[in-house]
């Protein structure tokens, strides 16, 4: 099973292009890297490919950043016991949605915590650029 983790691909978010937008964001897809949903977020950049729910970024954002979006479609990777990209199956159904991402004070706290790595931050870019 791959291991990938966005925070360490250096070619984000300058080398994937956009998708589509969303609640207020970018979502962005690298093609034969993506493969389900592709990464929210631009300063604040979440790869639902890899987040497993684990939560931990929406409880430590001081400025609430981080919405939950439920995607019914992943029930079936937790019935099954199917791993994500992270290497790790999931623990819920959602994903950490950056809706305010504008709102970020660039703490990092989201992302030196998901213990998946699913969280790139990079300031001056998206929203901030
Ligand atoms: Fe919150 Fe992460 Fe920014 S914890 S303030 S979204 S760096
Ligand atoms: Fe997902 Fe990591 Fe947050 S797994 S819910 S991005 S802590
Ligand atoms: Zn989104």
């Amino acid at each position: 099973m791959t291991e990938r983790r966005i925070i360490d691909d250096a070619s984000f978010p300058n080398e994937w292009p956009k998708k589509e937008d969303h609640e207020g964001h970018e979502v962005r897809w690298k093609e034969g890297v993506s493969k389900e949903y592709g990464v929210h977020g631009v300063a604040v950049a979440v790869d639902f490919d890899i987040c497993i729910a684990d939560g931990i970024c929406i409880s430590v954002c001081p400025v609430n950043v981080f919405d939950k979006m439920d995607i019914a479609a992943e029930q079936e990777k937790i019935d099954k016991q199917i791993p994500n990209d992270s290497g790790k199956t999931l623990l819920d159904r959602w994903k950490a949605d950056p809706t305010r991402e504008r709102d970020c004070i660039f703490c990092r706290a989201c992302e030196i915590q998901c213990p998946v790595q699913a969280i790139k931050i990079t300031e001056g870019v998206g929203p901030f650029a």
